[in-house]
């Protein structure tokens, strides 16, 4: 049976493929109408293999294509075949990761990926990690980790002090959001304000920091980010661990963006210090190509992951220790395999290959703004030694103009807003890009503009 369903997986891939290169943004189905256009309801009764497949296929050919060159739309893209080799062995294979019994070398897979991780970030043998639900989810994991060793029993008693979070102001929302559900609460999450750039202020956080003590609250948890999620900005790690050691605080850095700058000669220094961090979290389903999610979060002193995150059970943990148990070190319970996807990646590229591609979307970023400056129809605002490239076309506003290249299956690309400023964010991640595919984007974009001058230019509506 596995058989017949895997020819059919075979034959709507390449169904997909073949439409990809002929339509590479996919027009979309107005939200509203979803139900009407494709027939998704579940029924009493099943249906035949053939009707399944026919409307699985167009259930597939109607979602959005995030692996074409016209995909721009988030921290992710591209289809790199050796991850999606490795993913789909994973869903065969279905194993879970808590114990070495049901995941044999799969734990040994997912522990060299750490193993090499730690080394890049310039960690010692202490250190080690685990791979989470996404990068959200890692934040999570470094923040439970500072609390508990900020006080030896409050897992057990539960928050009763005034903890307090630091981060900058242009952080990812799940600082805040991990707060609230670590019993925290919003409200104790002190945003630092940023530069020109983006970057966290250093002395406001030193400031911040000894006004709270004073004031009776208790700081815990500084988080650095390593790409800022709409500008791209690195938070000085070197300046901030002095801080952090000042202080007593743990210090997290955030690189579910831009991390993989470990893996880069070049862009390294972005992170310089990392290694003083007591945590480091680095999505490889953004710089690094894999499948989305695999979402890695190292601590440089393990005892800290298995404090927060080792229960017992009897019924689970009946073999080998747990060093090979990787349930002990991780949120989860049952935890899909994302280690063997960015393995078969890893193994076929290389660590070269890998800092090839985070290198490469540097270039990327640099064509693109060599562009934007170039063209006086242009106006950027965003830096350099970033993958994020925000700017406005002839004063667009920027929501209007991503809207209505979306709804007309042009381009997909997202908008963001900085400071006083809202405008277009186009991300040079997806390392299957050339030069040329970034040059195509602008004009893509530019004859979209020529040929809906009306509509762009009416500010009233964004509809199409
Ligand atoms: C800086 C930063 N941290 C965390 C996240 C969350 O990662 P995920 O989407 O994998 O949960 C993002 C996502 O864009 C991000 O940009």
């Amino acid at each position: 049976m596995i058989e017949k369903d895997l020819d059919k997986f075979r034959s709507i891939t390449n169904s997909l493929l073949e439409a990809e290169k002929k339509e590479p943004v996919v027009k979309p189905i107005p939200a509203e109408q979803l139900l009407q256009v494709l027939d998704l309801g579940l029924e009493e009764n099943g249906i035949e293999d053939e009707e399944l497949y026919l409307k699985l296929q167009e259930v597939v050919m109607k979602t959005p294509r995030t692996a074409t060159n016209q995909f721009f739309n988030q921290l992710f893209g591209g289809r790199k075949s050796k991850a999606v080799l490795g993913d789909l062995m994973s869903v065969i294979l279905n194993n879970s990761m808590y114990t070495y019994k049901v995941a044999g070398p799969m734990v040994g897979i997912e522990k060299e990926i750490l193993r090499k991780i730690c080394n890049l970030i310039g960690y010692g043998e202490d250190a080690d990690g685990t791979i989470a639900p996404g990068g959200s989810m890692s934040n999570f994991v470094a923040m439970v980790m500072a609390r508990d060793a900020f006080k030896k029993d409050i897992r057990f008693t539960g928050v009763q002090d005034k903890l307090i979070v630091y981060t900058s102001a242009d952080c990812h929302y799940s600082i805040a959001k991990n707060a609230s559900l670590m019993g925290v609460g919003r409200d104790q999450v002190r945003f630092i304000p940023t530069n020109e750039k983006g970057v966290m202020l250093i002395d406001q956080l030193e400031k911040e920091i000894e006004k709270d003590k004073v004031d009776g609250y208790s700081p815990f948890f500084i988080n650095v980010t390593a790409g800022t999620t709409v500008m791209g900005a690195f938070d000085p790690v070197e300046e901030t661990a002095k801080i952090a050691k000042k202080h007593n605080l743990w210090l997290h850095v955030d690189g579910a963006y831009c991390g993989a700058v470990i893996f880069s000669n070049q862009y390294k220094h972005l992170v310089a210090g990392a290694e003083k961090a007591d945590s480091f979290s680095v999505n490889a389903h953004k710089m690094l190509g894999t499948p989305v999610t695999c979402s890695i979060i190292v601590a440089k002193d393990k005892k800290y992951l298995s404090n927060s995150f080792a229960a017992d059970a009897k019924y689970l943990y009946q073999t080998d220790g747990d060093d090979y148990n990787l349930g002990k070190t991780s949120i989860q319970c049952g935890r899909r395999n994302d280690a063997l996807k960015f393995w078969t990646l890893w193994k076929s590229l290389g660590t070269e290959g890998l800092r090839n591609m985070v290198d490469h979307q540097f270039y990327l970023a640099d064509v693109a703004r060599d562009y934007i400056r170039n063209n006086p129809d242009y106006n950027l605002y965003s830096y350099d030694k970033s993958i994020s490239v925000c700017f406005n076309y002839k004063g667009i506003p920027a929501e209007k103009l991503c809207t209505l290249l979306y709804k007309h299956a042009e381009l997909m690309v997202g908008f963001g807003s900085f400071q006083e400023d809202e405008f277009v964010r186009f991300v040079t991640i997806n390392a299957d890009n050339g030069k040329e595919d970034i040059i195509n984007f602008f004009k893509v974009l530019e004859d979209f503009v020529e040929k809906n001058k009306e509509e762009l230019f009416n500010l009233n509506s964004i509809n199409a």
